[in-house]
């Protein structure tokens, strides 16, 4: 019988944290852990968690509760906390839930083996160090196993934008942005692994300036380096910022096919005295100038946001600007959220909007973005597209792939074409997903 033991990983919050999991699980594998999907095996659960709203962060603790129920059959059972939670709460998560063994904040994963190895019944290791390197240096992935076709890759980590209400800033740190060789011997591994998407991840990620081999290179001309690599056949990248938004990253949506067309920027709300008080230092009209001249360099781009209502001070005027932002932009997708007061950031003390008002406000929001969202999918019925198939989908001979626009379609294919881009025509759109059928 081998000797190597089953991590099970839940991954809550951004896509920053699916890229983490997958660094840990392996820098686990070096550790003798062998993933699984299966909690009930594991001897060891790791949460990576998220602590961007408040039910986001109470969610762990209730998962907890679960999982220590599990020491019942396996009493050796190790339960670690990872993420925007253990870096926010650190000693406190111990304390709520005394059956955590490890707490390892986002920028100390490449210390998860010596942790283990300090680890003893009944005290519990805690490490939220923020240490000046680079933290994916420690953490090669060496397995050399096959990829799915689309992968992140995270370019920069942390935020210097303090936004009152967001907790980033304290759980991920600085802004901090990996070296480009780091980044392309990244991506050209991945390719050889069977990757052709990869999604650039940074919290703030067109403020990327990562040192290169003639000095400082930026988003735009990061990506124009990527684009070379053969094999590498779509990039993306996200989460943006309006006030990062440089000219050559705009330009490169015209001019670098491998870039697809397909941009979330974050405008949060359509109110001027909101955006203020959001810190946000960028206006509503700033941002539409800043979605033109994104259209007129790729007209066809599909554009999402991010909206927060009832953020402390938001009057209905305030509420309404926001709607008209929306009817004036006409996103393809987007991602709506009440107002969560968070410990520690600058809104936190403010007098909140009731809680009734809010839910009002979001359900309103979200029927206008969710027709905004139908429309542009029954916009792209008929045409054919470029679709990158990635894996089975649910019936017998069915696969799902991406769109360009970032869309799920479904259509019937061989298997062996998992990995490839094919020409497909759109025949319907439903809610979530189109239906297609392969050219040729
Ligand atoms: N720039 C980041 C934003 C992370 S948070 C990124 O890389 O994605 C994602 C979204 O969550 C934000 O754009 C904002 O709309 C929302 N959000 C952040 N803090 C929030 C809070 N306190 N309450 C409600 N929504 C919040
Ligand atoms: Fe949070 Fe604002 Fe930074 Fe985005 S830009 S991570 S919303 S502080
Ligand atoms: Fe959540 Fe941390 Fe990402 S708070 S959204 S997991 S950066």
């Amino acid at each position: 019988m081998s000797d190597r033991k089953k991590l099970f990983i839940k991954t809550y919050g951004c896509q920053m944290n699916v890229y983490d999991s997958e660094r840990m699980a392996a820098s686990l594998d070096k550790a003798g852990y062998d993933q699984t999907d299966e909690v009930a095996e594991a001897d060891m659960v790791l949460l990576n968690t998220c602590h961007i709203r408040e039910k986001a962060a109470e969610k762990v603790y209730s998962e907890l509760g679960r999982i220590k129920e599990l020491r019942v059959a396996k009493p050796d059972l190790k339960i670690g906390v990872a993420g925007c939670v253990a870096q926010a709460e650190g000693e406190e998560i111990v304390r709520r839930q005394p059956a955590v063994d490890l707490v390892v904040g986002p920028q100390a994963y490449h210390n998860l083996p010596a942790m283990l190895d300090a680890l003893k019944p009944g005290k519990p290791v805690i490490n939220t160090d923020f240490p000046a390197e680079d933290k994916f240096d420690h953490l090669p992935d060496d397995r050399r196993a096959r990829r799915a076709p689309s992968a992140f890759l995270t370019v920069q980590e942390g935020c210097d934008k303090f936004c009152a209400f967001c907790v980033v800033p304290y759980t991920r740190g600085a802004e901090v942005s990996r070296p480009v060789a780091r980044i392309l011997s990244e991506a050209k591994d991945l390719v050889s692994r069977g990757v052709a998407e990869i999604t650039l991840l940074g919290q703030n990620v067109n403020a990327y300036h990562g040192e290169g081999p003639d000095g400082e290179m930026g988003l735009a001309a990061l990506i124009r380096a990527l684009a070379e690599i053969e094999g590498l056949e779509r990039i993306r990248f996200t989460t943006s910022h309006p006030n990062d938004m440089e000219d050559d990253l705009i330009a490169a949506h015209g001019e670098i096919d491998k870039l697809m067309p397909y941009l979330h920027l974050p405008v949060q709300s359509g109110s001027d005295s909101v955006l203020k008080a959001m810190n946000r230092k960028h206006t509503a009209e700033s941002y539409f100038t800043l979605i033109e001249r994104i259209r007129a360099a790729r007209p066809d781009i599909a554009l999402s946001g991010d909206f927060i209502v009832g953020f402390p001070g938001e009057t209905e005027a305030d509420f309404q600007a926001t709607l008209d932002l929306v009817e004036r932009v006409e996103y393809a997708q987007a991602f709506s959220f009440k107002y969560s007061a968070r410990p520690g950031t600058p809104a936190a003390d403010r007098e909140e909007v009731p809680e009734d008002v809010k839910s009002e406000r979001l359900a309103r929001l979200q029927a206008l973005l969710l027709q905004q969202q139908r429309a542009f999918q029954e916009s792209v019925v008929g045409r054919v597209l470029p679709v990158l198939l990635e894996k089975p989908g649910r019936k017998d001979g069915q696969l799902i792939g991406k769109s360009p626009y970032l869309q799920a379609v479904h259509l019937d294919a061989a298997p062996e074409l998992i990995g490839t881009i094919q020409q497909v025509r759109i025949v319907s759109s439903k809610s979530n997903s189109l239906s297609g059928e392969l050219m040729g």
